[in-house]
C-alpha cells in the first residue's frame, strides 16, 4: 500500500496510532466543527444575499460523508468555507482542532495547505505540466521538502491511482477520468486529514466515476482520511457512511 513507501511524513499526518484511533468511534477527534455559520454574499450592498442560514455541523476523523441537496442550496458555499477558501460572515468554524475565524490570511493558508486536500468537478490541473509535476505542486507550495522526496512521494501516489504509465504525460493530454485521478493524487500529496470533493465525479462517465469514488474510499479506509463528498449522484451518496442534506442554506437531515 502507499504508506510503506512514503518518503517523508508531512506535519500533521497520520501515525499508526492515529489510524488505530480513527477506527475507534469513541476516541475519534473532531476534524470539522461549525456553529451557527452564516454566509452572506455581497454584504452591505443592495444585492446582499444570505445563502447559509446558521449551519451547525460536526465531522469526526475518518468519516466519509456525502453532501447532497438541490442546485443552488449552498453545498459549494459550505465546502468553500470548510476548506478555508472563503470566510463565514458569522459563526464559528474549527478545522483540525483550530478555531479559524480569528486567523489571518497567512495562517489560514498554512492550515489549508497542511490539513486540507481539494478535488473539484473540473480538475484544475495545470495542463502544461506533467501528471507527476501536478501532484508535486502542493509539496512545492509548502516549501518544506527536498526535491527527490517530493518526486518519490508523487510517484507513489500516481502509482496508487493507477497512472504509473502516464506519470510523465502532460496533464492536458490525459482523459477526463485520468485527470481526475491525478487531481485526487494531488489532493493526497500533503497527507491531509481532510479531503473536500465538490462533485468530483460530476463530469465523468459512470465507470470513471466509480473508479474515482473507489479510490477516495480506499484512502479514507487506509489512512483515516476524512472526506466530504458533494454529489448529485444518489448511488454514490448511498455508498457514503453518512448523508448531510443541504436545502435552502440549511442542513435538513443526516
Ligand atoms: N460568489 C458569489 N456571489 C454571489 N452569490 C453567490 C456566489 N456564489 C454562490 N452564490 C449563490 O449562492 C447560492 C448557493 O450557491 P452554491 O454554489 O453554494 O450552490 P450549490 O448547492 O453548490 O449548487 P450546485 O449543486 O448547482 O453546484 C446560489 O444562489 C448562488 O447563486
Ligand atoms: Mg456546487
Amino acid at each position: 500500500m502507499v504508506d510503506a513507501a512514503l518518503p517523508f511524513t508531512p506535519r500533521g499526518s497520520a501515525t499508526d496510532a492515529d489510524r488505530r484511533a480513527a477506527t475507534d468511534a469513541v476516541a475519534r477527534p473532531v476534524v470539522v466543527q461549525l456553529r451557527s455559520v452564516r454566509k452572506t454574499y455581497n454584504p452591505g450592498t443592495p444585492i446582499a444575499t444570505e445563502v447559509l442560514h446558521g449551519i451547525d455541523l460536526v465531522i469526526q476523523r475518518g468519516e466519509f460523508c456525502a453532501i447532497v441537496g438541490p442546485s443552488g442550496s449552498g453545498k459549494s458555499t459550505l465546502l468553500n468555507i470548510v476548506g478555508l477558501l472563503d470566510r463565514p460572515t458569522s459563526g464559528m468554524l474549527a478545522v483540525c482542532g483550530k478555531e479559524t475565524t480569528s486567523l489571518d490570511d497567512g495562517a489560514l493558508t498554512r492550515l489549508r495547505g497542511h490539513s486540507i486536500g481539494f478535488v473539484f468537478q473540473y480538475h484544475n490541473l495545470i495542463t502544461a505540466f506533467t501528471a507527476i509535476e501536478n501532484v508535486m505542486m502542493p509539496m512545492l507550495g509548502a516549501g518544506e521538502f527536498p526535491n527527490d522526496a517530493m518526486h518519490t512521494r508523487a510517484a507513489v501516489l500516481i502509482d496508487a491511482v493507477g497512472l504509473k504509465r502516464w506519470q510523465d504525460n502532460l496533464a492536458g493530454n490525459l482523459s477526463g477520468g485520468q485527470q481526475q485521478r491525478v487531481a485526487l493524487a494531488r489532493a493526497l500529496a500533503m497527507d491531509a486529514a481532510l479531503v473536500l470533493a465538490d462533485e468530483p465525479t460530476g463530469n465523468l462517465d459512470s465507470r470513471s466515476a466509480d473508479e474515482v469514488f473507489a479510490l477516495l474510499r480506499r484512502f479514507n479506509r487506509d489512512h483515516g482520511t476524512t472526506v466530504l463528498f458533494v454529489t448529485h449522484n444518489a448511488v454514490l451518496a448511498d455508498r457514503c457512511d453518512k448523508t448531510i442534506e443541504v436545502v435552502d442554506g440549511q442542513i435538513t437531515g443526516s
